[in-house]
C-alpha cells in the first residue's frame, strides 16, 4: 500500500525512546499516524481507507496489511471506523492516550466508586481522560498540573473535583487539602517531586499504576534520579499483580494491555459512546504542517497534518478550531 500521512502526533515517549538516542540521527522519527491509502494491492484495503498505524514522521509511507502498531505483534494496523469519531482522535482520546487512561485506571488500578484518584500531568492527553474516567466510575478526581490556567481547565472543563498547582510552591499542603481522605489511586505520569508529595497521602491498599515519569525523561545516563518504581519499592510497597497482590505499584504499557483485557476490543466503542453522550470531553492542539507544530508548545495534545490540502476541516492553514463544546484548540500554556 502507498500511504499518505494525514495525521501525526508528538508524544513524550519520543523524547526518551527515540530522540535522545544518538544512533537515531538521520532516521525517520517514530510515531503514531493516520494515513490515507493512495494505492493498494492488499485485498482488504481500498483507496481512500484511513489506516491507523505507526509509520512515523513522513508524508508518505509504504505499508503492508500485516503491519503492526507500536512494534507490538498483537496490535495490527487498524482501519479507522469513522462512526467512532474524528480521525485525529485515533491518535488521542480514541487511541493511545485514551486507551492508556482506560486500561490504567480500569484494568490496572481497578477504580471503585467513592475512591480518591489523583493523577499528575492532569491536563495532558492521558491525564485529562483519567480524571474524567474516575468521575464516570463514581470516584473523586484530583489533578496535579502546572499553573492556574491548567488547573482551572481540569476543574471547569473536565469536571475534576479539585486540581493542585504544583508550581505554586505548596504542593504537599495543597495536595493534603485536596485529598482529605487520602489517596486510593495515584495515576503516575510524572515522578520526581510530584511523587514525593503523593507518597505521604497514600492510603493502605493504594494502587499506583505507573504510566510514565516525564520529569525524568531529560536526565542523562550520568545524572539519573531514582525512578518511581525504585522509589516506591524503597518505600516498601508491593508490586501490584505480582503473587496476586491487589495493592501497590506497577508499570504498564497501553499496548500490552489493550491487546489482552477481555473488554479491550470494546474499549474504543465505550470511550466513543462516552464522548457522544458528553460524559467524556477532550481537547486537541492542532497545527497544520510542521512549521505551525513547532510553535504549538505543549498543552494537551499536539497534532499536525501535512500537507495543508487536508480534507480534514480541523486543519487548514487559516482555520484552527476555537474551543466550542468538547473540542478545539488550546493555546500553548507552557
Ligand atoms: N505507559 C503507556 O503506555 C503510556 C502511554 C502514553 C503516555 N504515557 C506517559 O504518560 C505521561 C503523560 O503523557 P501525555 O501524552 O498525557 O503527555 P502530554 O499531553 O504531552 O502532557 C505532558 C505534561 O506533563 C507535564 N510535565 C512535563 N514535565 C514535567 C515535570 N518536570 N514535572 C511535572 N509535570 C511535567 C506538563 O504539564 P504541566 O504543565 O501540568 O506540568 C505537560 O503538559 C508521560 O509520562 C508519557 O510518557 C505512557
Amino acid at each position: 500500500m502507498l500511504l499518505k500521512t494525514r495525521w501525526l502526533t508528538l508524544d513524550p515517549y519520543m523524547r526518551s525512546g527515540f530522540m535522545l538516542q544518538p544512533d537515531n540521527v538521520g532516521k525517520t522519527v517514530i510515531g503514531g499516524t493516520v494515513s490515507e491509502v493512495v494505492e493498494s494491492k492488499a485485498p482488504t484495503w481500498q483507496t481512500g481507507d484511513l489506516v491507523v498505524g505507526f509509520y512515523g514522521w513522513q508524508e508518505y509511507s509504504v505499508g503492508t496489511a500485516s503491519d503492526v502498531q507500536w512494534n507490538n505483534p498483537n496490535m495490527p494496523i487498524q482501519k479507522w471506523d469513522g462512526s467512532l469519531g474524528e480521525p485525529s482522535t485515533a491518535l488521542g482520546v480514541l487511541g493511545m492516550t485514551g486507551l492508556t487512561a482506560y486500561e490504567g485506571l480500569k484494568n490496572v488500578a481497578k477504580v471503585q466508586p467513592g475512591e480518591t484518584v489523583v493523577v499528575s500531568a492532569a491536563s495532558g492527553a492521558v491525564g485529562q481522560v483519567v480524571g474524567q474516567l474516575a468521575k464516570i466510575h463514581g470516584a473523586r478526581a484530583v489533578g496535579i498540573a502546572g499553573g492556574p490556567a491548567k488547573c482551572a481547565f481540569c476543574v471547569d472543563e473536565f469536571g475534576f473535583d479539585a486540581c493542585v498547582d504544583y508550581k505554586a510552591g505548596n504542593l504537599g499542603a495543597d495536595l493534603a487539602g485536596a485529598t482529605p481522605d487520602g489517596i486510593d489511586i495515584y495515576f503516575e505520569n510524572v515522578g520526581g517531586d510530584v511523587l514525593e508529595a503523593v507518597i505521604p497521602r497514600l492510603n493502605p491498599g493504594a494502587r499506583i499504576p505507573i504510566c510514565g515519569f516525564i520529569a525524568h525523561y531529560n536526565e542523562t545516563p550520568t545524572a539519573r534520579r531514582v525512578n518511581p518504581l525504585q522509589r516506591l519499592r524503597a518505600e516498601g510497597l508491593e508490586v501490584l499483580g505480582k503473587d496476586g497482590n491487589t495493592k501497590g505499584y506497577t508499570f504498564f504499557t497501553f499496548s500490552n494491555l489493550s491487546s489482552r483485557h477481555p473488554d479491550a476490543e470494546n474499549a474504543l466503542e465505550i470511550l466513543s459512546a462516552w464522548i457522544k453522550s458528553g460524559q467524556l470531553k477532550y481537547r486537541e492542539s492542532v497545527t497544520d504542517g510542521s512549521s505551525g507544530y513547532w510553535a504549538a508548545g505543549n498543552s494537551a495534545r499536539r497534532w499536525c497534518v501535512s500537507p495543508a490540502d487536508s480534507r480534514h476541516s480541523q486543519c487548514s492553514a487559516t482555520s484552527i478550531p476555537i474551543p466550542s463544546s468538547s473540542r478545539g484548540w488550546i493555546p500553548a500554556m507552557h
